[in-house]
């Protein structure tokens, strides 16, 4: 198993100052009770990215700092954009890379995807591909050539030295803010496909994160029995105390799994 690691996704939450007090709180819970093998990562909105960014610096946290999208375009005439030169001034190393919510709201096809993913890594910042299927793809059987499609896609044109930067985040659209996870054995099955999509890949040693109404209670067994390296979470990162539980969990299997070895 790789070492974990827990993304929080706050999606459109929390303006500036709410997003300070949450960072505060998770920067206090995490220094009383430091994760010791977890690796723990917050996605705020564009616009709380700086404020989050002078919290973590002022706590000394190990909380690194994603931005949810970003554009491929180096600059110019794209308004309501960011850049990634300019996530990269403010202290921002992960960027969540074709969420679903885009894909299906924003128009973000396989293209762009990939042209985001290739500019994120090409900047040496980490890249967190999202995939996953509806429930149509689900029902009808296709869902593992559906998240291999956009796996190949996003990953076929990187370069090499580039793929060390690649998170793949498997997000069933049928659980993501519904409260019904995906249950351990899926996303074992999709971890599995992963995995050997990504070795043919060459990206091999990539970790593989499962998002999708994972909570503190369901993210133990999903770690353990779903076979993942960690989460993406959305609306459970939005309270300390239940993103917390999160890390904490993924803390507990990954000692109790070392200790076995
Ligand atoms: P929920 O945890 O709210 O289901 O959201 C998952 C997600 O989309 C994270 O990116």
């Amino acid at each position: 198993m790789n070492r974990p690691l827990v993304i929080g996704n706050w999606k459109m939450n929390l303006d500036f100052v709410e997003a300070v007090h949450l960072t505060q709180q998770i920067s206090v819970l995490l220094k009383n009770q430091p994760s010791a093998h977890t690796d723990v990562v917050v996605a705020p909105p564009f616009v709380d990215l700086r404020s989050v960014a002078s919290v973590l610096e002022a706590e000394r946290s190990n909380v690194a700092l994603a931005a949810q999208h970003v554009n491929p375009h180096e600059a110019g005439a794209h308004t309501g954009e960011v850049s990634q030169a300019m996530l990269a001034r403010l202290g921002v190393t992960w960027v969540l890379v074709g969420h679903s919510e885009r894909r299906t709201h924003y128009a973000m096809d396989d293209a762009v995807v990939a042209a985001t993913l290739s500019t994120v890594v090409r900047s040496g910042a980490n890249a967190v591909l999202c995939v996953g299927e509806d429930e149509s793809a689900r029902d009808d059987g296709e869902y593992a050539s559906v998240v291999s499609a956009q796996l190949a896609s996003a990953l076929a044109g990187l370069e090499e030295k580039s793929r060390a930067l690649v998170t793949v985040a498997y997000e069933p659209i049928w659980a993501i803010g519904t409260g019904r996870s995906a249950a351990p054995e899926q996303i074992h099955e999709m971890a599995t496909v992963l995995r050997r999509e990504l070795t043919a890949l060459g990206c091999g040693e990539a970790r593989v994160l499962y998002g999708g109404s994972v909570t503190g209670e369901n993210a133990a067994a999903i770690l353990v029995e779903g076979g993942v390296d960690g989460f993406l979470v959305g609306g459970a990162s939005l309270k300390s105390d239940s993103f917390v539980a999160i890390i904490r969990a993924c803390d507990d299997c990954y000692a109790g799994l070392a200790n076995r070895r």
